[in-house]
């Protein structure tokens, strides 16, 4: 496959961490104690459910073996809650051990391991009780993060203590587009309420941790910053739209971050899963979305199977934005492109990249990339068919076959260079 020529342009510090990102339930497969499992039928817009998924949990050697052939050092994976305590207070000593297994096999490559404790998926038995909008879930998550902690942390180089917290809680309960699709504002703001709780519990807990061992607590957030842009260039109508710009903002991430940061030392470093820049257009037809039509991009943007513009531009602010409020380093989580055909994807990963650059060489501390994601898996509401991943999975194999994509290849070399070369940024002018 290509290899780049020696002739970096753009070089990285060299202590940048390059990574991927999965979540446990979007690749290990055969999870019966989910709630999504029981939410899936007749809700996913390709038809699919995600019995199999990648079969991650029984593949996961293959898997590694990827990392290792792609030379990506640092991989970004998520436990699930719903294997680990199936029943309340049980908890599956199988799952736990099995986890033992999947993490000693990347410690065994010398792959650093960022640990997401929590990637969107209740257990049903928590569904059932009314899951975020149930005060008792805060005991319930610590229980559950506690006994994470002790089982896994001597694997972790990092621990996120959870992914994306309000985007379940908004589509949960305002859009309706995730389980449990309760439409209600009350609703909404008892769960923001009771998981920014169990947060705070959380991220003491790691603390807490840290402080036993002696060691400073290497712990953060992974937040999503979609970047809203009004569609009108001027007039009535660009102002109703930069307002609720605003409002889909404070929902998505202010409210959030205000909230924590009052907090002293929750978290070592920013989380940023960056995708898009989203345009917001009014429409009279869309009062049941404040009458903003979201999905509509203007003629000249490129957009990703998932129909996001792509705007790298954007990601550049939202580094800064994020690096001025907390002033802590950042790790990009995510940031990735759903590209059936690897077409657009090399230059999304370039153009991105360049934006890192740029903001490390303005003085924002970006410490890391974690692309988004390591294989093809199961996107919630799209199912299967968004292709993300930087190894492509053959669906209509029993075996569920991988295969690396040219961009696998090309951002193979991009670590091996630690920057990008003059090639590379060739494929972008
Ligand atoms: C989520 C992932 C998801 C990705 C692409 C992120 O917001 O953390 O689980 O697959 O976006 O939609």
């Amino acid at each position: 496959m290509t290899d780049h020529n020696n002739d970096v342009v753009l070089s990285f510090p060299p202590d940048f961490t390059w990574g991927a990102s999965i979540s446990g339930y979007q690749c290990e497969g055969s999870n019966p104690h989910a709630d999504w499992h029981h939410w899936e039928p007749g809700n996913i817009l390709d038809g699919s459910t995600n019995i199999r998924s990648c079969d991650y949990w029984t593949q996961y050697k293959t898997d590694h073996e990827l990392l290792t052939q792609l030379n990506i050092p640092a991989f970004r994976l998520s436990i699930e809650w719903s294997r680990i305590e199936p029943k309340q207070g049980c908890f599956d000593q199988v799952a736990i051990n099995h986890y033992h297994e999947l993490l000693s096999d990347l410690k065994q490559r010398n792959i650093s391991i960022y640990l997401t404790l929590f990637h969107w998926v209740l257990p049903k038995w928590v569904a059932d009780e009314g899951g975020w909008t149930n005060p008792d879930i805060i005991g319930w998550f610590s229980r559950f993060i506690q006994l994470a902690l002790d089982e896994f942390h001597t694997y972790t180089h990092s621990i996120i203590t959870l992914n994306e917290p309000m985007v379940p809680l908004s589509f949960g309960y305002l859009s309706g587009m995730f389980p449990p699709e309760k439409k209600s504002v009350r609703r909404f703001l008892g769960a923001c309420s009771n998981k920014m709780k169990a947060t705070l519990k959380a991220n003491q807990l790691i603390c807490q941790l840290a402080r036993q061992k002696g060691k400073k607590n290497n712990n953060g957030i992974a937040q999503t910053y979609p970047a809203f842009e009004p569609y009108h260039k001027s007039g009535p109508l660009r102002l109703y739209e930069h307002l609720v710009g605003k409002l889909s903002s404070h929902i998505a991430y202010d409210w959030w971050d205000r909230t924590l940061n009052k907090q002293p030392d929750q978290f070592a470093f920013c989380g940023i899963n960056y995708y898009f820049r989203m345009f917001l257009k009014f429409n009279i037809h869309h009062s049941h979305q404040l009458f903003i039509d979201e999905s509509t991009t203007p003629n000249e943007s490129t957009q990703t199977q998932m129909g996001w513009p792509i705007h790298p531009e954007s990601f550049y602010d939202v580094m800064s934005h994020v690096y001025k409020r907390f002033k802590k380093p950042i790790i990009i989580t995510e940031n990735g492109i759903a590209d059936p055909d690897d077409t657009l994807r090399p230059a999304y990963i370039i153009k991105h990249l360049q934006q890192i650059h740029r903001a490390i060489q303005d003085g924002i501390p970006v410490k890391g990339y974690f692309y988004w994601s390591l294989m093809d898996n199961f996107e919630w509401k799209e199912g299967f068919n968004p292709r993300f991943g930087l190894v492509a999975v053959d669906r209509s194999t029993s075996e569920l076959t991988r295969q690396i994509r040219k961009s696998g290849y090309l951002y193979r070399d991009i670590i091996r260079h630690n920057g990008l070369t003059r090639s590379m940024l060739q494929l972008v002018d």
